[in-house]
């Protein structure tokens, strides 16, 4: 069986993305091409566990893996230094050492978590990606980025350190609640809106068949998304410019996130609200038509996400997109859509016109 691939292309950092459906099954022999060790830590948490963690600890064994489990608990409260120094634990009571590998099986948090433990026990052993939810199939596994949250924020402890090889099934996508498959597609949806119009009108297009998880579809579309991530991610891995495109929609979708406590909307919801409102800043600075505007909120209304920003006031609103010193001294850096399927980022003084165009302030 030939499984779609794509490679992430980093000279000797290189790997390869396997797409395919139902195979995961496959994972010990392509773990074994790679020639990652012997023994292997699955990272996973009990949701994810229960449907996935033996036909993948099955699929290693039989290629000849010593295999091991280490169960966190599921959510994003979890992806903190004390899960990481259970992770430390486990991973030292179980005697795996430089010639041993992770596997994360799981969505963004496991992925992020279990990268940074690779990254950073015993300076750093290889590990594989199997992304079960849709955000993480089109975006977080994909790229290096790993770390944990800190209780003054998101993410503030992590490192660059990319993954030996990324196995996406989308099948496993069957048993994600529909919230989180929603919030996978306003990711998806953004590789459309700056950086290729094709694929925007294949996702506007193919609406009904995304929603209804229609495999063959969702094979396209989420190979796509990674290839467009992967060549954003060869020409700029540490996010010195170029990558900060992928941030689209997240400036104000993170202030939405931050406003309502992390609790009322998922990322992804919440970067759909940021992207509507991006793409009308866009279209008011002269960058994008009407017409384009009215297709991004078209698509993300198709795909079920919301797009009115929740009802805080100005300062508010100017608080949390300014939380850093940097943003306040220098600007903000902003991306905008040019027309579809293409962008510039700019530095914006004026936080609270950006505001007003999208209703905020008078
Ligand atoms: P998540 O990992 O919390 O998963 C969402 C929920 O779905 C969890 O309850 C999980 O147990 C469950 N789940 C996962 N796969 C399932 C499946 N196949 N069937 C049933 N349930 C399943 O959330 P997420 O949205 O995948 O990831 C969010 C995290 O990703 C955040 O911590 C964010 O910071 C991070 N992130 C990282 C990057 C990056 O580049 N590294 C990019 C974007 C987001
Ligand atoms: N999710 C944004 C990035 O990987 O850079």
């Amino acid at each position: 069986m030939i499984l779609e691939t794509i490679t992430v292309g980093l000279d000797e950092r290189s790997y390869p993305i396997f797409f395919n459906v139902n195979k995961l099954s496959m994972l010990g022999s392509l773990c074994a091409d790679q020639k990652l060790g012997q023994r292997v830590a699955v990272v996973t948490n009990p949701t994810v566990g229960a449907w996935y963690f033996e036909p993948v600890r099955e699929s290693l064994v039989s290629a000849g893996f010593s295999v091991h489990k280490i169960e966190v608990p599921d959510g994003e409260e979890y992806k903190n230094s004390d899960t990481l120094k259970n992770i430390y634990d486990w991973l030292i009571d179980f005697g795996l050492d430089r010639g041993s590998f992770i596997v994360a099986l799981g969505g963004g948090v496991i992925g992020d978590m279990a990268g940074y433990a690779a990254a950073t026990y015993l300076r750093g052993i290889p590990f594989v990606q199997v992304p079960t939810t849709l955000l993480a199939q089109v975006d977080s596994s994909v790229g290096g980025k790993t770390g944990i949250n800190h209780e003054k924020g998101k993410n503030l402890i992590g490192a660059f350190y990319q993954p030996r090889l990324v196995m996406i099934d989308v099948a496993v996508l069957d048993t994600l609640a529909e919230r989180e498959y929603l919030s996978g597609l306003a990711e998806m949806a953004k590789y459309g809106v700056v950086l290729d119009a094709e694929f925007f009108r294949f996702m506007y297009d193919n609406v009904e068949k995304l929603l209804a998880r229609d495999k063959e579809c969702l094979l396209a579309a989420v190979k796509r998304s990674c290839a467009l991530k992967a060549s954003v991610v060869e020409q700029d891995e540490r996010e010195g410019g170029l990558r900060a495109v992928l941030n689209y929609g997240h400036t104000i979708g993170h202030a939405v996130e931050t406003l309502t406590g992390y609790r009322q909307y998922l990322h992804g919801e919440a970067v759909a609200i940021g992207m509507a409102q991006a793409a009308k800043i866009s279209e008011s600075m002269g960058f994008s038509s009407s017409d384009d505007t009215e297709r991004v909120l078209s698509l993300l209304s198709k795909l079920k996400l919301p797009l009115e920003l929740p009802p805080f006031s100005p300062s508010e609103y100017i608080e949390a997109i300014c939380h850093d010193k940097k943003v306040r001294d220098g600007g903000l850096n902003f991306v905008f859509n040019k027309n579809l399927g293409s962008f510039t980022i700019a530095t914006v003084a004026d936080v609270s016109q950006l505001l007003r165009i999208c209703g905020i302030g008078e």
